[in-house]
């Protein structure tokens, strides 16, 4: 017995049309108009948006990091994102410095065991030694990891100097690796860090400070500058501010192949919520840090000009005493927050409701775009005969209130506590089973599956 969505609208990144999709063996089995419904289970559409099920592709599950472990994990973050709509996400593999990168990547297998949603992984380089060519290589030919990850922040713990991020693009290059660049100048934080520490400014807003967009921007244009000389595909993620979007832009202009995500974070947030008190300002401590009005206008407008092709969550969650590791320093803070849940009704409220594009376009930014970028399209991010039957049905006048209180995410806080949102899944369907229905959760425990992908 398969499942039948019937009677929806159905939304790719190309086209919107009427019919049906019959899911069947874990497959999209038929896609068009009055498919037979004998023996199948039912799912009503009318009046209802059916697309494929989101890929996000940039999360952080049970990540150690600065002194700690993000508390979402690969059973838990991958049934909020379900929630969600998203039924597949990419993890970053991160080995310390000084690790085999090999053994990092079999504890990641290990600790994905649980994972109740597809995924697959980017591995970051966090050092160029004498292995890392080979490490790379077998990522890319024999463990199907096409894409890798660099840091130009975090010095001293996983962030690169440029001599690394040289090597690494030119190897990217050589195996056709994507290349994902988390962009600031890391001295230049280290710098500002230590000045506002010094001078006894220590709370969560400094952080903020000591990471400005100049910061952001030159960071961008050099990984651009580097990609382009070593014949690198670059993807920078988690953009933020004016700078990079035009590093981004110029590149782009110049026929560079490279693309720029953002997270709602960045478009929906400002950095007063640095000055919220009770150290909640901690909550969306995060890099780059949230910026001052006006850069979620040039986010926004990058989006719908088509300059940046992503939007991810950059999920990562901890709980507030977690956060509280740095109530006398702000320099150790765990950064990130969480949000993969919450990615589809944002963008769907602020972005298509709020006339910044359509829902073709939405479908692009949430799900095809990444999937083509990352070697998963079309399993993935698509609602063609073969693919994985991962199928999201939206209701586009549905609303939810997105609270800390109800959401699946692990953690004690939402940096959207209190918005409104109007669209959200009613049914999600990940590998032909409904993982989702109404605010009854149905995600399992081990059903997730890893996602070999080949460079295109
Ligand atoms: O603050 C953030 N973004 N934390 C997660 C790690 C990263 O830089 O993506
Ligand atoms: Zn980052
Ligand atoms: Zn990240």
């Amino acid at each position: 017995m398969g499942t039948l969505i019937r009677n929806g609208t159905l939304v790719t990144a190309l086209d919107t049309v009427r019919g049906d999709v019959l899911c069947d063996g874990g497959q999209i089995a038929a896609v068009g108009q009055g498919l037979d419904p004998t023996g199948h289970e039912i799912v009503d559409a009318s009046d209802q948006l059916v697309f494929p099920g989101g890929v996000d592709p940039h999360v952080h599950m049970a990540l150690p990091f600065m002194g700690t472990v993000s508390l979402d994990d690969y059973e838990t973050g991958g049934a909020a994102g379900l929630a969600g709509g998203t039924t597949t996400f990419i993890d970053f593999v991160i080995p310390g410095r000084q690790d085999d990168a090999m053994d990092t990547l079999r504890a990641w297998r290990e600790k994905s065991k649980v994972a109740t949603c597809d995924y697959t992984y980017h591995m970051a380089v966090t050092c160029w030694r004498d292995e890392s060519e080979e490490w790379l290589r077998r990522c890319v030919q024999e463990e199907g990891i096409t894409s890798i990850k660099v840091f130009m922040a975090y010095r001293g713990a996983i962030g690169v100097e440029d001599p690394e991020l040289i090597r690494a693009m030119a190897t990217a290059a050589k195996y056709g690796a994507v290349v994902t660049v988390h962009a600031e100048h890391g001295d230049m934080v280290v710098e500002l860090q230590n000045r506002f520490f010094e001078a006894g400014q220590i709370a969560p807003k400094y952080h903020a400070l000591s990471r400005p967009s100049p910061v952001e921007g030159e960071a961008t244009h050099r990984a651009l500058m580097i990609a382009a000389q070593t014949g690198a595909r670059a993807y920078i993620v988690h953009m933020t501010c004016r700078e990079s979007v035009q590093a981004l832009a110029e590149a782009r202009e110049r026929g560079q192949i490279c693309w720029g995500e953002t997270c709602p974070q960045y478009l929906l947030l400002d950095d007063s919520v640095y000055d919220r008190p009770d150290f909640e300002g901690a909550s969306y401590v995060m890099s780059p840090p949230i910026r001052p009005r006006g850069h979620q206008d040039v986010l926004w407008n990058a989006l719908t000009a088509g300059i940046l092709q992503a939007v991810g969550t950059d999920h990562i969650t901890f709980s507030h005493e977690q956060k509280k590791n740095g109530a006398r320093d702000f320099r150790i803070i765990p950064n990130g927050a969480g949000g993969i849940q919450d990615r589809l009704s944002l963008l769907w409220h602020h972005g298509v409701r709020g006339g910044r594009f359509d829902a073709q376009r939405f479908v692009d930014l949430v799900s095809t775009r990444p999937a083509k970028i990352f070697d998963l399209y079309p399993r993935k991010g698509s609602l063609l005969p073969g693919a994985d039957a991962d199928v999201v049905v939206w209701d586009p006048e549905g609303t939810r209130t997105i609270s800390a209180k109800t959401h699946f995410h692990r953690n004690d806080r939402s940096i959207y506590e209190g918005f409104e949102v109007k669209g959200i899944p009613t049914v999600v369907i990940a590998g032909g089973r409904i993982a989702y229905r109404e605010g009854d959760l149905r995600a399992e425990r081990g059903r997730g599956r890893f996602l070999a992908r080949r460079v295109a």
